[in-house]
């Protein structure tokens, strides 16, 4: 048998709905898979505005049908633009922290099965800090805080940091400033986060850049399409492509924990 193959997953978070998690996670993970990466997005928000949406996709199966059986996670992946591949959101990724032990072992071996066909595990959640957000963070190695220049994202993003941080001792976030206006205002704004982070918190929060407001994000959201895949050269495209020349210099998992079977372990709540 070959050895688990590494697999980095990152959870797109934030806290506030609107602050351009899916758009993130979508184009991300095309910029990776431009790279060269084996991209598999996977959307944990059951939202109205979830990746089905931001993309034109229907999808027929979804993750329940993992979780009863009637399927393998294979053939609930759906092919998504820039070759990445989408694991639809369905009402089973709300329940993850109360699995049978049947549905439990079935997704172990649906995502261990994937496990060497993949390299980057996305995770676009849902917004707020419900149990179900809160068990995806849990099981990701990376954790990308989307914020924009709000108060209330502002206040969300630190809720979820001192959440994780105190019940769960995580203390390293990846911070990306998304819909400011130029390089300036992102670190401004990341600025205004760690101020009350540092008082208050011990955690170290990492600026990996800013995504500009962008009409071409807009305009691609609206002809359901990617904006990196739409409008490649736009300025919020070029900005994602340097985002993931960052993710990519991160560290990989290194085993055990970096294996998708541990993902899926500490996502059902049966691994600390
Ligand atoms: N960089 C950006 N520039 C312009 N508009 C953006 C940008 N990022 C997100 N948006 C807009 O914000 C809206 C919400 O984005 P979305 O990714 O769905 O947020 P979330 O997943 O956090 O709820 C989208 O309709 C999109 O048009
Ligand atoms: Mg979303």
């Amino acid at each position: 048998m070959s050895r688990p193959h590494p697999v980095q997953v990152i959870a797109v978070t934030g806290g506030k709905g609107g602050v351009g998690k899916s758009n993130v996670s979508v184009n991300l993970g095309i910029a990776l898979s431009q790279m060269g990466r084996r991209v598999v997005l996977l959307d944990a928000d059951l939202g109205l505005a979830n990746i089905d949406v931001l993309l034109g996709i229907t999808a027929a199966r979804n993750l329940s049908d993992v979780l009863s059986g009637e399927c393998d996670l294979r053939d609930v992946l759906v092919n998504g633009p820039g070759g990445i591949k989408i694991v639809p959101a369905s009402s089973g990724t709300q329940r993850m922290t109360q699995l049978s032990p049947m549905e439990h072992a079935g997704l172990i071996n649906a995502f261990s099965e994937l496990g060497d066909q993949v390299d980057v595990l996305i995770v676009d959640t849902a917004a707020g800090i419900s149990e179900s957000v809160v068990s995806f963070l849990r099981a990701s190695q990376e954790l990308l805080l989307v914020v924009c220049d709000e108060p209330t994202s502002i206040t969300d993003a630190y809720a979820l940091i001192k959440l994780m941080n105190r019940d769960y001792g995580v203390n390293r976030f990846r911070i990306l400033a998304n819909q400011v206006r130029n390089e300036q205002e992102g670190k401004h704004l990341f600025g205004k986060l760690t101020r009350v982070t540092e008082r208050f918190l011990d955690v170290a929060l990492q600026y990996v850049g800013m995504v500009p407001y962008d009409e071409a994000v807009r305009k691609a959201v609206q002809r359901q399409r990617a904006v990196l895949d739409a409008y490649p050269r736009a300025k919020a495209s070029l900005a994602i492509k340097a985002l993931a020349d960052q993710v990519d210099s991160w560290p990989l998992p290194s085993s055990p924990r970096g294996h998708l079977e541990f993902f899926v372990e500490r996502l059902v709540g049966t691994s600390a």
